[in-house]
């Protein structure tokens, strides 16, 4: 969804054209999350007005960042080649919710017509139409359908009515988000501050970037973990397991910079700073970052004097190249090909092959507390729901405990009953997703232990949780997920694989899922090789309007993932079917024309599955059957098959999902659409 980047730099010459390239640059990092309009605002040449400050310029542009980019170089009131040693500049990519996509309605938003107050704003506020109406009634004026608007206004209404009161910039923003309501994340700048930022948040990520080519000289203290962030930590192989949650390189402050040349980079999205630099801090809920001569010190809402937060300056383990496309036409495409590795960068330092252990870090002191639960609730949207579906059975298997899985939004709808002695997990490739947040927070305030299993560091999720699990599949660009999935899939089956260990009856079917681990990742690097066959599927299926995706037991939770990625980037209507519910209504979609794809492996549900395949072959039915490689019996029947590797009943979705993978992605490419940003879609779902 919207994306904020800023950028602030402080004695470090830059020209007017070297700033909007970084603010473009950090923009174009963030297109992946989804939006539908850009902005940026910057200061203006000087003007000689009483005050002598630069007038903020805004340049805003409805569509994509590139549009936005030509934009800038068409104003000619501003010299491009002028150097500024220091400045202050924000950019941001909205999603529209409160107003059509346009111009006026994207961000920044403005105090007033001079610009004086500026603001980019990620989340939502949800008191907005109050303060709104309170606004209007002191005489503003507001132009844009934007809830975000009322911030600039109320802000400019705190400085015009701050009597005789020498108020800060950081004070000023304090008395604005003590009145706001909702999630947000907000970044402002102002033409009565001129080289100073300001940067708070509630609910809606924000880092702050810091390079200099000084020693920083922040204020050490002792190093501690945040609260709430994953805890991870094995035994076995300590030095390869480099998570990027574990500050233990880091230091923490509450203060960064004295004055000397440095430069902010401020982002919801840690893509946008990585190529900057890797020292970020993580703001959370109710800090306020202000940078003031060059200084970032860091406050919290209402606190007291002298009460100031620590915050550690982490060291991002992100590479430049993860958020590149590399050789491959799409994320998407990139990310498909990935999951060799990013499965296997998900067991690494986990798994000890040789002596069959599984220690999560981030879950061993919990260990005792899940195993005494009543019961386990897992709980995600989307994708990460069918991660949980692909998972339930094999849970129930080991850990002997009744596994709920639950889309978030009908979770909280139902008001479930959840207790003290529930283990609820919240499975979250952004760990940012509202629906699954909002859950999280019911659960905790009944009692419940909490795990996030997440692939994004100092994410919500990861930081709100009482414990949990990185998944560490890597950055996930493409909208649609694919190597999260396959990764939520690896670290659940990792948690019952833990459970496990002392049960002396599951040692054989441990063994079994363990071995399979093993060569999980050369699995699927043959699954892979199957590319060109499914591109030729695609070649047959791209014009047609439905695909239904059927199969049951280990292998449903494929259909109902296949089904989503051939709708979320095709905009075909795909349904994946329980094979056991055709014969009550699907079977009457059945005839010649309408393309199946069935899931039929050789596991416990194999007797099952072929009599579904009668059904569907005996009304005319021309499937295309997901089969183990060699099964002559599928070939006889099938109008097509992809022949997979067998691997354990319990991991074959991992395999199966890849080809469905595939086959959306090349069906996407044939239909001409964006594959990494399907129309309507965000990559991180921060509203309701
Ligand atoms: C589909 C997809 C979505 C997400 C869902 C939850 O390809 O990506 O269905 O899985 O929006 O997002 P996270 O996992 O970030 O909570």
């Amino acid at each position: 969804m919207c994306g904020i980047f800023a950028y602030l730099n402080y004695c470090v010459p830059r020209t007017r054209k070297e700033i909007f390239e970084t603010l473009v640059k950090g923009l174009r990092r963030l297109e992946y999350r989804g939006y539908d309009s850009a902005g940026i605002a910057v200061d203006g040449d000087k003007k000689t007005t009483t005050e002598d400050n630069s007038k903020i310029v805004l340049i805003k542009k409805k569509g994509k960042v590139k549009a936005l980019d030509e934009e800038l170089y068409k104003k000619d009131c501003m010299d491009l080649e002028v150097e500024l040693d220091t400045h202050f500049g924000i950019a941001h990519t909205r999603w529209a919710t409160h107003g059509e996509p346009s111009a006026l309605n994207s961000h920044p938003q403005r105090s007033d017509k001079n610009n004086a107050f500026v603001v980019i704003h990620n989340g939502i506020i949800t008191n907005y139409k109050e303060l709104k109406k309170y606004l209007n009634s002191k005489g503003y004026e507001f132009e844009s359908e934007t809830d975000t608007e009322v911030i600039p206004k109320l802000i400019k209404y705190v400085y015009d009515n701050r009597e005789k009161e020498d108020l800060s910039f950081s004070t000023l923003v304090e008395r604005v988000i003590q009145q706001l309501e909702g999630a947000f994340a907000l970044v402002f700048k102002s033409h009565y501050f001129p080289g100073e930022a300001v940067a708070t948040r509630r609910g809606s990520p924000l880092l702050i970037g810091v390079r200099s080519k000084y020693e920083l000289s922040a204020e050490h203290i002792p190093i501690q973990y945040n609260s709430g962030l994953f805890k991870e930590g094995i035994e076995q192989d300590k030095n390869s397991h480099n998570r990027p949650d574990k500050p233990d390189n880091s230091t923490a402050v509450n203060s960064v910079g004295d004055g000397k040349a440095v430069e902010y980079y401020f982002a919801s999205d840690a893509s946008a700073i990585i190529e900057h630099t890797n020292k970020v801090i993580y703001l959370e809920d109710d800090d306020i970052a202000a940078v003031v001569g060059g200084k970032l010190s860091l406050h919290r809402l209402n606190s007291l004097a002298g009460e100031n937060p620590v915050r550690a300056i982490q060291t991002l383990q992100m590479e430049l190249q993860e958020i590149m496309k590399g050789n491959f036409e799409a994320f998407m495409q990139k990310e498909i090909f990935e999951q060799p590795e990013s499965v296997f960068n998900t067991m690494r330092g986990r798994i000890c092959f040789h002596t069959n252990k599984v220690i999560l870090g981030g879950l061993k002191d919990h260990l005792k507390e899940i195993k005494r639960c009543r019961r386990l609730i897992v709980i995600g949207c989307g994708t990460s729901f069918h991660a949980a579906v692909a998972t339930r059975q094999i849970l129930e298997e080991l850990t002997e405990l009744p596994v709920m899985v639950e889309l978030a939004s009908d979770f909280l709808d139902r008001n479930t009953p959840v207790f003290r002695d529930d283990v609820c997990f919240y499975i979250s490739q952004s760990g940012e997703t509202a629906d699954t947040l909002m859950a999280l927070r019911y659960c905790k305030d009944r009692g419940a232990l909490t795990v996030g299993v997440t692939n994004t560091v100092g994410s919500s999720i990861s930081r709100d949780t009482d414990c949990g699990v990185h998944i560490n599949a890597g950055p996930e660009i493409g909208v649609a997920s694919t190597k999260a999935y396959t990764s939520q899939f690896v670290a659940l089956i990792m948690f019952g694989l833990m459970m496990s260990e002392d049960r002396i009856s599951l040692q054989p079917r441990r063994l079994e899922i363990i071995n399979g681990l093993r060569i999980l990742p050369d699995m699927i690097k043959k699954v892979l090789t199957l590319d060109n066959k499914i591109k030729s599927i695609a070649d047959e299926l791209y014009q047609q309007k439905s695909l239904l995706v059927m199969g049951r037991g280990f292998n449903y939770a494929t259909c109902l993932e296949g089904a989503l990625k051939i709708k979320e980037i095709t905009y075909m209507h795909s349904e994946g079917i329980l094979a056991g519910e055709l014969k009550h209504g699907p079977l009457a979609l059945i005839d010649k024309h309408m393309p199946v794809i069935m899931i039929i492996m050789k596991d416990a549900c194999y007797t099952k599955c072929q009599n579904a395949l009668q059904q569907v072959t005996a009304r005319s039915g021309r499937p295309i059957i997901l089969c183990c490689q060699d099964d002559q019996e599928m070939s006889k029947n099938a109008y097509k098959t992809i022949e997979l590797p067998h691997t354990v009943d319990c991991l074959q979705g991992i395999l199966s999902v890849i080809p469905l993978q595939l086959l959306s992605f090349h069906l996407a490419v044939l239909r001409g659409y964006d594959v990494d940003c399907p129309r309507n879609l965000a990559k991180s779902v921060t509203v309701e």
